[in-house]
This record gives C-alpha cells, sequence and structure tokens, in this order.
C-alpha cells in the first residue's frame, strides 16, 4: 500500500425498541430455537413511528463525527437499499441536520446489502488522491418482510457511519479486494413495494457462491491464505448465515472439519450487534467490525481481519484491514453496548402496529407521535415533503 488509509472513526445506532425472537416464535407457533439457535437471532430492532433511514443513518453520522471537524469532509456516500425518495439522496437530509459544509458532495448508493462496501472503495479512492480530505460513508437500512414469512424473523435495522480518511485510528483498508458480480434474483424490493421478496434458500446458496468466487480472485490478486487472517467478518443477514458461511471458506481452503474453538475466536466476537438488532442489510458488515472490535478482548492491534460483503442480485467483494495499534481509545465501546443492551423490549401487538404504521404516506400529508428516535425524528410528511428536526 502506497498510504495508511482506512476508517478513523465508526459511529453505529439501531432502534430503541426491539421484539424478542422468544415471542415472536410463540406468536407463530414456531419452536423459539428455531430463531435463536438454527438462525442465531435473539431480537430484532422495530423502527417506530418517526423513524427511517435517514433518522438512523444522522445518528450514527453524530457518533462517528463526535470529534472531527466537519469542513474536511468532502463528500457523503448515503449507501441505502430502504431508499426514501427516488430522486433526492437521503445523505441530503444528513447534509443539514449535521451541519456538513456546502463544500461537501453527496450522492446515494444502490446495490442491496453491498453498496457500502462500494461507497468505502470509493472513498479510499478519493482519500488516496487527496489526503487532507475525509469521506463519510452512511450505510443505513430497515430490514422488512412480509409479516409472517419465513424472512419475518431476520428483519431488524441500523445504521453505521464510516470516516474514512489518511488519519486510520481503527484500521487500514487494503484497497486490494476480490470482486464478484453476477446477475440473479434472490432477493429484490420493486419500487411499488414496501416489503423484500425473496427466494430464502436459494439467497443462502448464492450469498456461499459469491463468498468462495471473490473469496478466489482476492486470493489471487493479495496472495494472501486463510492463516493470514486472524478474525473474519461477514455480512450478517442473521448470525448463523456467518457460521455457514465460515465453515465454507474454511473447507474451500482445504480445513475440514473446522475447530468449533477457532469458528469461535475467528467470528464470535463480531456478531453480538447482529444478533441483538437483526439483519440492517448494507450496515450489517460494519455493525459485525464495530462488535468485533468492541467485544475481542485480545487486542487486535496488527491484525488482518478478512472483510466479506454480499448484495442480493448480486455483487460481492472480499477485502481485509489491518487493526491499528491504540484503536481502543478511539472507540466508543461502553455507549454502544449500552445502546444495545437498554433498549424498550416491545410486545408482539405494538411490533404489529409499527409494522403497519411504518407504511409509506401516500396522501402526501402524515404527523407522526413522539416516540425515541435518538437524537432525530421524522417529525411529518406535508405536501409530499419529508420533515426532519434534531430532538433538543
Ligand atoms: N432448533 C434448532 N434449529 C432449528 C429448529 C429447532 N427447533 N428448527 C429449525 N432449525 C434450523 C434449521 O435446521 C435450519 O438450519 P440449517 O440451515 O443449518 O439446516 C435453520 O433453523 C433455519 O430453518 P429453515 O431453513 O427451515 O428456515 P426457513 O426456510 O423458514 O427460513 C431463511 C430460513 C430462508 C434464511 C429465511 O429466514 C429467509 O428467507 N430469510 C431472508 C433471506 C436471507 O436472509 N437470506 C440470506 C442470504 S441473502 C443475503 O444475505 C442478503 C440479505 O441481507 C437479505
Amino acid at each position: 500500500m502506497s498510504q495508511w488509509i482506512g476508517i478513523e472513526s465508526l459511529g453505529f445506532f439501531t432502534s430503541r425498541y426491539a421484539l424478542s425472537l422468544r415471542d415472536l416464535a410463540q406468536e407463530r407457533g414456531v419452536d423459539p430455537d428455531k430463531y435463536l439457535i438454527g438462525l442465531g437471532q435473539e431480537q430484532m430492532s422495530v423502527p417506530p413511528p418517526g423513524e427511517d433511514v435517514v433518522t438512523l443513518g444522522a445518528n450514527a453520522a453524530q457518533r462517528a463525527l463526535h470529534d472531527t471537524d466537519r469542513n474536511s469532509i468532502d463528500t457523503l456516500f448515503f449507501a441505502t437499499e430502504s431508499g426514501v425518495d427516488q430522486s433526492k439522496a437521503a445523505g441530503m437530509y444528513l447534509h443539514r441536520l449535521l451541519d456538513l459544509p456546502a463544500t461537501c458532495r453527496v450522492v446515494e448508493l444502490k446495490q442491496a446489502c453491498y453498496s457500502a462496501t462500494a461507497a468505502v472503495q470509493f472513498a479510499l479512492a478519493l482519500v488516496a488522491q487527496n489526503p487532507r480530505k475525509k469521506m463519510l460513508v452512511v450505510a443505513s437500512d430497515i430490514a422488512r418482510y412480509g409479516l409472517d414469512t419465513p424472512g419475518e424473523p431476520t428483519q431488524g435495522a441500523g445504521a453505521v457511519a464510516l470516516l474514512i480518511s489518511a488519519d486510520p485510528r481503527l484500521m487500514v483498508l487494503d484497497p486490494v479486494s476480490g470482486v464478484y458480480a453476477s446477475e440473479i434474483m434472490d432477493f429484490w424490493r420493486p419500487n411499488y413495494r414496501d416489503e423484500a421478496l425473496v427466494d430464502g434458500r436459494y439467497s443462502t446458496r448464492m450469498y456461499l457462491q459469491a463468498l468462495c468466487q471473490s473469496w478466489t480472485v482476492y486470493t489471487q490478486n493479495t496472495g494472501r491464505g486463510f492463516a493470514d487472517h486472524d478474525r473474519f467478518c461477514y455480512h450478517l443477514p442473521f448470525t448463523r448465515m456467518a457460521e455457514k458461511a465460515h465453515i465454507r471458506l474454511a473447507r474451500e481452503c482445504g480445513i475440514d472439519p473446522l475447530p468449533r474453538e477457532s469458528l469461535d475466536k475467528h467470528i464470535g466476537d463480531s456478531l453480538f450487534y447482529n444478533r441483538m438488532s437483526g439483519n440492517s442489510y448494507s450496515a450489517s458488515l460494519y455493525a459485525g467490525l464495530a462488535s468485533l472490535l468492541d467485544r475481542c478482548e485480545e487486542d487486535l492491534a496488527g491484525k488482518r481481519v478478512g472483510l466479506f460483503s454480499y448484495g442480493s442480485g448480486c455483487v460481492a467483494e472480499y477485502f481485509s484491514g489491518i487493526v491499528t495499534p491504540g484503536y481502543r481509545s478511539s472507540l466508543r465501546t461502553t455507549e454502544r453496548e449500552f445502546m444495545v443492551q437498554d433498549r424498550t423490549l416491545i410486545d408482539y401487538a405494538q411490533y404489529e402496529a409499527f409494522y403497519k404504521r411504518a407504511t409509506p404516506i401516500h396522501s402526501g400529508n402524515a404527523e407522526f407521535p413522539v416516540w425515541n428516535t435518538g437524537a432525530y425524528r421524522w417529525v411529518a410528511v406535508r405536501d409530499h415533503k419529508r420533515i426532519y428536526e434534531s430532538v433538543p
């Protein structure tokens, strides 16, 4: 690498309301172990009225920018597959809410759960061009399937903001990666639908195929193998998917069976936030990285972490980064762990009420009741215009 470029800071935010998957299992007449063990999920975040990808993303970005001169931010990349407008980038609302400079360009990116990784790659290239500039990547999504469908227990919501700069206090990212793309229909959401459509088991097979293909290109491009990585983070539609993926990757690399203690060491710490908040689509890989950095007791300084990004449809990218010495002083671990653990657990009836209320307003006018949505709130739609405000 010619320059040290990577993640300077990371902010993670998820909804303040969650449904226990035990309660969902009871309502659906399913053995709770199917969700807790079979899918590896414990709770799912449920956004209340007044919370969307803009407010989730703004809350994450506020955490990533707490000690950053906002005038240094050159570009805001907003990655989402739960976009709120066909024309205006959701990031424009963040531009005002976060008081970003008029010289900061804003753009929205989409390719299912992969788009934040494209944004990270673009950001690395822009910083390489001008190392004084910083790029803000915000990945924010609400995973929404039909009620009582197989996808329902894999819903969730969350956002991650990454500040990419030439002062990578958390992780130096290697721009050399392995990409795999192929046009398939495993998961999609037509413009006229609020819920995703998915061919569930096919999507898990395609995820694993894309992992093997992108890994092969990555190893060809970098000369690295399995043993060159100390930890592994995966796109996490549900945490069990990472277990399956890691076992498959090890087998591809000639390690079969992978001992349970190796599996736990390699991926265990990366799963916590996703297990508690559910799928956050574009943000989920980076929520996994936050979980790893926050929860791993071993000092990861100097260790290489493999990162697998998958977006249905599909594009996958395998890349990696090296954890920076002293990274712990740039984390906000206590605050994040408190945020995830100190949430309001709602019952099934409240979940369904939130779910139904979350339907977009087609009349062009709606006022939302006040729920806890962190430091920002989606107040209303007036004359088809979304109104957001900071919460004092
Ligand atoms: N105790 C323990 N485990 C149990 C159990 C019990 N009582 N009952 C079932 N299980 C296990 C099953 O054996 C299975 O494990 P294996 O895969 O190891 O066999 C697991 O629980 C799930 O059971 P099913 O396969 O029967 O579950 P399902 O068919 O109802 O749904 C799903 C699973 C297809 C993943 C579904 O949740 C879904 O469609 N989710 C959305 C799509 C998705 O997340 N795809 C992931 C890849 S695509 C991607 O990553 C992009 C993205 O973000 C969407």
